[in-house]
């Protein structure tokens, strides 16, 4: 096919430089863990506010990290500090932060046309060999890749929040993702010290797939009134060993993104509606602007610093 030769033309990429595109925390947290592993990363954003609280973001997270390597030793700290900051340039100017490539990832807003206008945009412009990749939660990477002529080099790196301790990446790969882009992004997830795991271009991917039906049956138990969302949080907690409970995790997701994502679900119907199937409870706090730890108020109150009440 078509997709053979053009992949064979373009053999695995030894990935050095890599452009992010969005710095909202998912964006600045790649940044982070890309630079604190040799790679040479550009951070771009429309919204140079946004550029500069991206960096604050990883400043702060690089002070912890440093802490915890060089305990004691604040020549150490600052020295490990200043060598990954100096791997980090940052920028407005998507074209010229595109140039020289390797690998791009997107991290922009969750919105299927807003990305697929940035990629078709980045496919003139970005060196033939540049592999790209989008970071969406719940859109179809497929449908992202379908505004390139490069589908071949195109996957999904699915990374989570908090990125710098989250060992986990997910890499999607499409019908038309050539092996040797696949095999280059799974390398530049174990050169990030992360651990990748691979699935195809389907809905939720793997853990979504699993935890978002998971966390909608727990809003119906509390719906149709059988038991709290303390008691279901205690329950999952030391029943079945989850770190958090369903309700504390949907509070730390986001309401309006859990909705934003059933909704996507339900609309595209690859999966069995009932998993997905509205539930009153949720759609109620979302219109009442209750988005959870964002919003200081979701099943549970939070304080400014987004800790419980
Ligand atoms: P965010 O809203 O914090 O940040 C998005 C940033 O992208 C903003 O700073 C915005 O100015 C910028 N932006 C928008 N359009 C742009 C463009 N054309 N070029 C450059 N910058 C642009 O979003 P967040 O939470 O960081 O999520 C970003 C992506 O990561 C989404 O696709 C989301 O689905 C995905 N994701 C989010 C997770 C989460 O827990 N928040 C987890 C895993 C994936």
């Amino acid at each position: 096919s078509s997709f053979s030769t053009s992949s064979s033309a373009y053999a695995p990429t030894n990935v050095k430089n890599i452009t992010v595109f969005g710095s909202g925390l998912m964006g600045a947290g790649i940044v982070q863990v890309a630079a604190q592993n040799a790679f040479n990363v550009t951070m771009v954003d429309l919204n140079p506010d946004a550029l500069k609280k991206g960096q604050d973001i990883i400043t702060s997270s690089l002070k912890r990290v440093a802490k915890k390597q060089f305990p004691e030793d604040a020549e150490k700290q600052k020295q490990f500090i200043d060598k990954t900051m100096s791997q980090i340039k940052t920028s407005t100017d998507s074209e010229a932060a595109s140039k020289d490539a390797d690998l791009i990832i997107e991290a922009i807003v969750e919105n299927l046309k807003t990305k697929q206008q940035l990629f078709a945009m980045l496919d003139k412009v970005a060196p033939e060999h540049t592999l790209f990749c989008s970071n969406t939660s719940s859109l179809p990477i497929g449908e992202i890749a379908k505004a390139t002529k490069r589908t071949d080099r195109f996957g999904g790196l699915h990374f989570f929040n908090p990125v710098p301790q989250m060992k986990l990446v997910e890499v999607i790969r499409t019908d038309s993702t050539s092996q040797d882009s696949f095999d280059s992004l799974l390398d530049v997830c174990t050169r990030m010290k992360k651990t990748p795991v691979s699935c195809k271009d389907t809905p939720g991917f793997i853990v979504n797939r699993l935890l978002v039906p998971y966390m909608m049956e727990s809003l119906r138990i509390v719906e149709r009134g059988e038991a709290t969302p303390q008691d279901v949080d205690t329950a999952m907690k030391l029943g079945a060993g989850f770190p958090m409970g369903p309700f504390e995790l949907a509070d730390f997701v986001g309401l309006d993104t859990m909705k934003f994502i059933v909704d996507g679900w339900r609309k595209e119907g690859k999966i069995d509606d009932n998993l997905v199937a509205p539930v009153k409870l949720l759609d109620e706090l979302v219109a009442q602007g209750n988005f959870g730890r964002k919003s200081g108020q979701g099943f549970y109150p939070y304080n400014g610093v987004g800790g419980k009440k």
